[in-house]
C-alpha cells in the first residue's frame, strides 16, 4: 500500500551539475510571477534558502547571477530555514552570517527588508510573527533543502513532530559534530531555531540536494525507508512537488529501479 506522493529523483553526474538546475528553479518562480502577476511588490515570490556545505557553490552562483544582472534581487523576497540560537548576522558560524558571506547580494535585500531572518532568540511571539510574515508574503514558493547524515531537514532531528511550525530545538550530537569546524576553537551550539516540518511542507515546491557518500544512508531512508518521525526527511513523501538532486555517491544506497520516474 503506497498512498505517498513520489518525489522526482535525479541522479546527476556530479554535484556541480546541480548548479544550472538550481538557478533554473529560481528563474522559473520569477518567470511565473512575470507571467501571472500584477507587478506589485506584494506579488514577489518568496524563496527560502538552506545553508551548509551542500549549497555553498549555489550561493556563489546565485550571487554571480545577481551581480551580472541575470537575476534581479528586487524580483523576489528571501528567507531561510534556521539559525543557531542567539546568533545575530554578524556572528561567525551563524546561518545568516554564512549566507551574507557566500551571497553578498543578500545584504541589500536584508537592508531593504526583503530578506526575512529567522528570529534567532526563539521567543514564541517572534516565531509566530515570523510565520505570519511569511504567510503575508504569499507563503514560500520555492524551498531549498539539504539533509543531515541522520536524515534531519532544517534542524528537525529524528523524533521531530511532523506537525510543528517554527520552534526551538536541541541539536543531535551528530549534527553538532558535523558543524564543529565552523565554530573552532569554540564548541558548536546546542540549540537552534528552525522551520518545522509542517512549515516546510507548506512550500509550493521543494528542491532537496544531497551530495557525497556520507548522505547515502539518509537519502535511502528518506526515499525508501518507512515514513515516520524517526526519519524527518521522509515527510517529503507527503508533498506533491519535490525534486531530489543527488550525485552518484549520495544515490549509492538507493534501489533506483524501484523509484518510479528516477531519471539517471
Ligand atoms: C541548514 C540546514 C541543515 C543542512 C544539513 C546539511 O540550513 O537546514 O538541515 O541542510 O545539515 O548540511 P550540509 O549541507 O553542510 O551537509
Amino acid at each position: 500500500m503506497d498512498h505517498q506522493a513520489k518525489p522526482e529523483v535525479r541522479v546527476l553526474d556530479a554535484a556541480d551539475s546541480a548548479l544550472p538546475l538550481l538557478l533554473d528553479e529560481v528563474r522559473s518562480v520569477l518567470q511565473a510571477r512575470t507571467e501571472g502577476g500584477d507587478g506589485t511588490a506584494g506579488n514577489r515570490p518568496l524563496i527560502s534558502l538552506a545553508t551548509g556545505g551542500t549549497f555553498t557553490a549555489f550561493f556563489r552562483a546565485l550571487d554571480a547571477e545577481v551581480q551580472q544582472g541575470r537575476i534581479a534581487a528586487s524580483d523576489f523576497v528571501g528567507t531561510h530555514l534556521d539559525e543557531y540560537m542567539g546568533f545575530e548576522p554578524e556572528r561567525p558560524g551563524g546561518m545568516v552570517h554564512e549566507l551574507l558571506l557566500r551571497c553578498p547580494a543578500l545584504r541589500g535585500m536584508l537592508a531593504r527588508g526583503s530578506f526575512f531572518r529567522v528570529p534567532c532568540h526563539g521567543a514564541e511571539g517572534s516565531l509566530r510573527a515570523h510565520e505570519e510574515r511569511l504567510a503575508r508574503a504569499g507563503g514560500i514558493q520555492l524551498q531549498f533543502l539539504g539533509i543531515g547524515r541522520n536524515a534531519h531537514v532544517a534542524f528537525n532531528e529524528p523524533g521531530a513532530s511532523f506537525d510543528n511550525g517554527f520552534h526551538v530545538t536541541t541539536l543531535a550530537e551528530s549534527t553538532r559534530a558535523d558543524a564543529k569546524a565552523r565554530f573552532v576553537p569554540d564548541q558548536p551550539p546546542r540549540r537552534a531555531v528552525t522551520a518545522g516540518l509542517k512549515s516546510i511542507l507548506g512550500a509550493e515546491r521543494i528542491v532537496l540536494c544531497a551530495f557525497g557518500s556520507g548522505k547515502a544512508e539518509a537519502v535511502r531512508a528518506m526515499l525508501q525507508g518507512e515514513v515516520g518521525s524517526h526519519c524527518p526527511a521522509s515527510v517529503l513523501r507527503k508533498h506533491k512537488n519535490v525534486l531530489v538532486l543527488l550525485d552518484p555517491a549520495a544515490a549509492s544506497s538507493l534501489d533506483l529501479d524501484a523509484i518510479a520516474g528516477a531519471n539517471c
